[in-house]
């Protein structure tokens, strides 16, 4: 049975009353569903990545849902400390008591706007994975890397600075995004062949880096996913799942990339 991973990524979007309604439009249309998909052979996680500001009702809001349809709560970054002197930053604690359960780390927004190298990242997927979270590691190549034909370099360098001094245990524990910078927030998608070629030679790579072959590896793509283009690239035999952006924020558009799945 192939499990498909469906991640909203919110980024610094929707406050507490579009968090709210968001809950109530999208855990309200997928009751009853689980069942639907198990009869079908298929099962879903799904997960949504409020900021931080809306967590609060997030959890809130998904007290008033079906349990078998509430999705997974995740944070988009954390610091890797537990607590001190690091103003604005926030600790895994702190999430945890949102009752988080995932954590995106190393999104391209975060190592190009903010500067975050691979090296604190690398931190930071250690700090998440020895509280217990799931890392959910971003990585892909820029326009100009492609064009330069330097994709796989890129995507090895960052994988391999991930993974440095992780345990094969740890890395099969990783979510891995694959997304490339020039298709986030573009509305250019990789095709379905251009995001399974890298998303192929990144499990290859993985399993290596870990030194254990038959090692399960999850890969999302991430970059433009939309209700028209998701069945396609769910269909693609390396793709595990999507990590959605802007067509996460409605739960509309998420419901229809979550039925272009369900309905394939
Ligand atoms: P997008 O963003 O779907 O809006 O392209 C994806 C992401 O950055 O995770």
């Amino acid at each position: 049975m192939k499990k498909i991973y469906l991640y909203g990524n919110w980024k610094m979007n929707m406050n507490r009353e579009e968090t709210e309604k968001f809950y109530k439009d999208f855990g309200g249309q997928v009751a009853g569903d689980p069942a639907l998909l198990a009869a079908m052979g298929k099962t879903l996680e799904v997960a949504v990545f409020p900021p931080f500001t809306s967590l609060a009702a997030a959890e809130g809001a998904s007290k008033n849902l079906d349990k078998r349809t509430v999705p997974f709560l995740g944070a988009q970054n954390v610091y890797f400390e537990p607590k001190g002197a690091f103003t604005g930053e926030i600790s895994i604690p702190m999430l945890k008591d949102f009752g988080c359960a995932h954590v995106i780390l190393g999104h391209s927004e975060r190592r190009t706007i903010f500067g975050e190298p691979d090296e604190l990242i690398a931190g930071k997927v250690k700090a998440v994975l020895d509280a217990a979270l799931v890392p959910v590691f971003c990585y892909g190549e820029t326009l100009a890397e492609r064009e330069g034909d330097k994709t796989f370099d890129v995507v090895s360098r960052q994988l391999r600075a991930a993974l440095s001094g992780r345990t094969p245990g740890e890395a099969e524990k990783i979510v891995y995004a694959y997304e490339p910078v020039w298709a986030i927030g573009t509305g250019k998608s990789a095709t379905s062949n251009e995001a399974q070629e890298v998303c192929a030679y990144s499990k290859k790579l993985i399993r290596e880096l870990a030194g254990s072959a038959a090692m399960p590896v999850v890969v999302l793509y991430g970059g433009s996913v939309k209700p028209d283009n998701a069945k396609e690239l769910l269909s693609m035999e390396a793709i595990d799942g999507a990590l959605v952006g802007g067509a996460s924020l409605k739960a509309d558009s998420f419901l229809q990339i979550y039925k272009a799945y369900a309905n394939n």
